[in-house]
């Protein structure tokens, strides 16, 4: 092969490289140790001296033509996507910087029963648990609830499907069973808070979901009267709200209290508009529960409550509509 042929193979040849190994394996045909160029090197000794001169000049210009020629089939080739990996160092540091990154965090409901179980946790309360899968003793017999109430209706329950003549079993309708649950296995003095969720086939609107969470208080001690409930949800409300919110009781009815209240807080929206909403239900414990735990309601009295943390989230986060807890959109959950 003279030095004309040799230019015009590597150019021909250079012209269909794509892949990383094939500019490799080309560099080792012409431009290696026992390349095709060394090989045109080693003739030019054969040569008689009359010869040498133009064959060394145009083996110099060959040459560079073909490590050129070369040089950029290399950059070329090691831009397109496929031969990415030996353009990336992997020990590099990453370019992203903290504000990029979005880790998960609790949801907003998970982090108002945090806050909630932190602040009645600092007023003495201590965190009591039940089943939501709850019986009907628990759910409503022993909270003074009989067989005949409206409350218990199957149309405003979720009862499970049971074999003719088994116990009836529900999805708990309130957090208020917790009470009973705790009264079965401890005595006076108590003081606790039962967070969980709750069911109900209740119509969904902005402030009402058929799964919901409260957050149920309970104390019973000694002499424990109705100034000790309104002053401990008072204290509450302006620890969780701030001294400024605005709240009120109702009288109200609640089976296992009495007397019983509903407890309201002042919601603004963003239109300047407000309205009352019903935070939760509260009351001084009847007597009529405390016979059906043993506890003597001669020696004890005590007061409860049952607070919706969807609405306490709502109100202290400003936020107008109770589907959005559950929607689960991240535009809005990434801002909590
Ligand atoms: C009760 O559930 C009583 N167990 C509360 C109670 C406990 C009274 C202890 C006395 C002593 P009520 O049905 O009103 O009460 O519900 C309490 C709170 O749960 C409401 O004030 C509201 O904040 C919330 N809530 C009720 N229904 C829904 C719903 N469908 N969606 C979201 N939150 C709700």
């Amino acid at each position: 092969m003279n030095l004309d042929e040799l230019l015009a193979a590597a150019q021909q040849e250079l012209a269909t490289l794509t892949q990383a190994d094939q500019v490799e394996a080309f560099r080792i045909k012409f431009l290696g140790a026992k390349g095709l160029l060394k090989t045109a090197s080693d003739q030019l000794k054969t040569l008689p001296n009359d010869q040498k001169r133009g064959y060394g000049s145009k083996l110099n210009t060959v040459k560079q033509a073909v490590q050129a020629a070369y040089d950029a089939a290399k950059a070329s080739v090691g831009q397109k996507s496929g031969n990415r990996e030996s353009l990336v160092d992997i020990t590099e540091p990453g370019r992203l910087s903290f504000a990029d990154y979005h880790p998960g965090s609790l949801h907003i409901i998970h982090q108002t029963i945090d806050a909630l179980t932190d602040l009645f946790g600092r007023m003495g309360f201590s965190i009591a648990q039940g089943p939501e899968l709850e019986d009907e003793f628990h759910n409503f017999e022993a909270l003074n609830v009989p067989r005949q109430h409206p409350a218990r209706d199957p149309l405003d329950n979720f009862y499970l499907q049971q074999p003719a003549g088994a116990a009836p079993f529900m999805l708990r309708s309130q957090t208020s069973s917790v009470q009973i649950r705790v009264l079965e296995t401890s005595r006076p003095p108590v003081r606790i808070v039962a967070p969980g969720r709750v069911y109900r086939p209740d119509t969904v609107d902005a402030t009402h979901s058929f799964m919901f969470h409260q957050i149920e208080g309970l104390v019973v001690d000694e002499h424990i009267t109705m100034v000790d409930l309104k002053t401990c949800i008072d204290q509450f409300a302006k620890a969780f709200f701030g001294a400024d919110v605005e709240t009120r009781f109702r009288p109200s009815f609640f089976p296992f209290t009495e007397p019983s209240a509903e407890f309201d807080v002042r919601f603004h929206y963003a239109d300047g508009s407000s309205k009352w909403v019903e935070l939760g239900g509260c009351g001084m414990v009847d007597p009529n529960v405390l016979e059906m735990v043993h506890v003597d309601p001669e020696q004890y009295t005590g007061f409860a409550f049952g607070l919706g943390v969807e609405r306490i989230a709502m109100r202290k986060h400003g936020i107008e509509d109770i589907r959005l807890l559950f929607e689960n959109d991240v535009r809005f959950l990434k801002q909590f």
